[in-house]
């Protein structure tokens, strides 16, 4: 019978195998559970051979880069770099508004800090992916098939051909629910293995037109705000993914005896079970009313707050 157990012993010897004892692992580290998964999976088979790299590009939501380092290196003592290219990425999406010019310079930005990180490192022999099968079929199809490519993922096929290492991806046979029984089979804490999955280009794709630090500040408080209260309302784990997108457009709203012209913000929540349809959560109006009431008096620079009623199909989850 398959067991997630006998996985896990499989896995860590097919790694084993496959990097050999004296071959040396790079991995990506983005906080998300698919990567720490496989960092953690990694880690108990090949040791100080593994390090993780963490390419903190600005577009994270509000304290997780601190987040990613106080777990993996304090915490799991795996070995660690931690390089802050902020103002690199911000500095290359400066008005740039097209979604797939976006992911692109992202996933193009993101490979490059990351080989030069490694060849600091002295180079490695394998690079680790925490790419699932969901990845895997949907770029399959985009490539393959007579289907169009939606959008690029820049997680999967991303490796350029100067980088000759081969590729280890423990994870490309699992769906995410699996990957989060992996992850409480090795032991990782709850709050990483029940994270929401985040896109690799982060909350540039949920900024529509111009990704400015600006916009990315306001975005992370009104963020904050709602998961905030949906961890209050005990729905967290009920819900796929939750999130903010903050649109490019300012609406005319009263504040105080006065007149504001501020941003709108779309909250977005739905159901699924891998991200490739979803369902719309259904919440209270009483919720929404309360998490719309604080992010327009909490956060400067939104004062209208919608929610996202769009299911996928046809709508897809992130807005770009
Ligand atoms: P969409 O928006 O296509 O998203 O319905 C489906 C799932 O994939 C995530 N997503 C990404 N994850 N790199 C990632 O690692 C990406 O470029 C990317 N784009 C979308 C999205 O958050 C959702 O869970």
């Amino acid at each position: 019978d398959w067991t997630m157990a006998g996985f896990r012993a499989e896995e860590i010897a097919r790694i084993r195998a496959k990097v050999g004892p004296e071959g040396r692992v790079v991995c990506g580290l983005s906080g998300g559970v698919d990567s720490s998964v496989a960092a953690v999976l990694l880690h108990e088979a090949i040791g100080d051979r593994l390090t993780c790299i963490f390419v903190d590009h600005g577009l994270l939501r509000a304290g997780e880069a601190d987040q990613v380092v106080a777990t993996f290196r304090d915490r799991f003592n795996i070995k660690l770099v931690h390089r802050d290219a902020r103002d690199l990425f911000l500095g290359q999406l400066s008005g740039v508004t097209d979604p797939e010019q976006k992911r692109k310079i992202i996933g193009r930005l993101f490979i490059e800090v990351f080989e030069e990180e490694q060849s600091i490192l002295g180079g490695a022999d394998f690079l680790a992916q925490g790419t699932l099968y969901p990845d895997v079929i949907e770029s399959v199809s985009a490539t393959g098939g007579p289907s169009v490519t939606i959008k690029s993922h820049h997680n999967v096929g991303g490796l350029p051909e100067h980088m000759r290492m081969g590729l280890v991806e423990p994870l490309r046979e699992l769906f995410k629910d699996e990957v989060r029984v992996l992850g409480r089979e090795l032991g990782l804490p709850e709050e990483i293995v029940g994270r929401h999955p985040f896109p690799g280009p982060g909350m540039a794709i949920r900024i529509p037109g111009e990704v400015t630090a600006e916009r990315v500040a306001i975005l992370q408080k009104a963020d904050l705000i709602f998961l905030d209260e949906i961890r209050k309302a005990g729905l967290y784990d009920v819900i796929w993914q939750a999130f903010a997108v903050l649109l490019p457009v300012r609406t005319v709203g009263v504040m105080g005896d006065g007149r504001s012209y501020d941003f709108a913000c779309a909250l977005r929540a739905v159901t699924s079970t891998d991200g490739m349809t979803a369902e719309v959560y259904p919440f209270e109006m009483a919720f929404l009313t309360r998490t719309s009431g604080r992010i327009v008096n909490e956060v400067r620079g939104i004062n209208r707050v919608t929610y996202d009623i769009t299911s996928k199909p046809p709508g897809t989850i992130e807005w770009e």
